[in-house]
């Protein structure tokens, strides 16, 4: 039985496989550049962040219907749960969507289809972070904030994602204080490429309660103690950092230093039909190439429930 967890950095995108991908396109009419799944799964190969990126909007080209965002969902929580996925706070890119054509609506409301029977179906609580693309415009932010407003009660939180070197935190002050306004929880995406900087800035401006990633904080000291004395949690992904090349191996993982050091870390999949392995899949290897023992493997598992928005209304940090 694997260890019942919380998933709190997952983006829906990232779980589309390559037989889920062909069999869209070819309902949607949608010609990949691909011969077969082996030939796309070849291109699973990433020098780092940008390179992944490339192909991942790609891929979306073949998600057009509710159906189709309902039936990637499902897929989603179907592996989840055997994995001992117990809830899960999932991420979705609507400016990667409404970019090609598909309304905001089709895309809250065919994920919400799925969510909604995923206690009784898979036993799995759900929430729903919208993520705005950071190397997009602010502008882009705010009218995509301004266009969910019909489908709030589908959505907890709002969160950063997309290249993130040379788009600092501050440029999305202005939707993250609307986000607040609207009683919306924040998260964001921060040193993960970009510097330990970004990650004090995702706090200070943003006012975010949980940063995504995070790894780069390990070269600030001073930001270390503030995490840790605040119990900020940071969503890391170890398979992820290892294929996005921002460390070279597993064993080289700062994970169990980041324990060490008093951080709230939590294990996540982020992209996991791009990066090898769903989240007990993370959990399995950083146990096996950090020797993780019990006790570590089980703080771990708590953290991500103390981390999740469960049972918690309420922001945390008031701004
Ligand atoms: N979008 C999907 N996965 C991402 C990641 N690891 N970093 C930034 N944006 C993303
Ligand atoms: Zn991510």
């Amino acid at each position: 039985m694997p260890v019942p967890k919380a998933e709190l950095h997952l983006h829906i995108e990232g779980t589309l496989e390559p037989e889920l991908a062909f069999a869209l396109a070819a309902r949607n009419g949608v010609t990949l550049p691909y011969a077969d799944t082996a030939a796309l799964r070849e291109a699973y190969s990433f020098s780092d962040l940008q390179s992944f990126l490339d192909l991942y909007y790609n891929l979306m080209a073949v998600l057009r219907t509710a159906e189709d965002f309902t039936e990637l969902a499902d897929a989603y929580l179907e592996r989840a749960a055997a994995q001992g996925v117990r809830h899960a706070e999932i991420f979705f890119d609507p400016q990667a969507h409404t970019a090609r054509g598909v309304p905001i609506g089709t895309v809250i409301e065919g994920l919400g289809a799925s969510l909604d029977r995923s206690e009784e179906r898979y036993g799995i609580s759900t929430r729903l972070i919208l993520c705005f693309l950071r190397d997009e415009s602010a502008e882009s932010a705010l009218a995509t904030l301004e266009a969910a407003k019909p489908y709030l009660r589908r959505i907890t939180g709002v969160g950063l994602d997309s290249a993130e070197v040379g788009h600092p935190p501050a440029k999305f002050r202005e939707v993250y204080e609307e986000a607040a306004r609207l009683g919306l929880r924040r998260v964001a995406h921060a040193g993960e490429e970009g510097p330990a900087a970004y990650v004090r800035e995702a706090l200070d401006v943003l006012g975010v309660e949980r940063i995504d990633h995070g790894l780069r904080c390990m070269e600030d000291p001073e930001l270390v103690d503030r995490l840790a004395r605040e119990r900020i949690p940071l969503t890391v992904c170890p398979f992820s950092n290892v294929r996005l090349r921002v460390i070279d191996t597993l064993a080289d993982h700062p994970l169990p230093a980041m324990m060490a050091a008093g951080l709230l870390v939590t294990v996540n999949s982020d992209d996991p039909a791009y990066f090898g392995g769903y989240v007990g899949d993370n959990f399995d290897g950083v146990r096996d190439a950090l020797d993780l023992d019990p006790e570590q493997l089980r703080e771990l598992a708590r953290n991500s429930f103390l981390a999740s928005f469960l049972e918690d209304d309420e922001p945390r940090r008031a701004r």
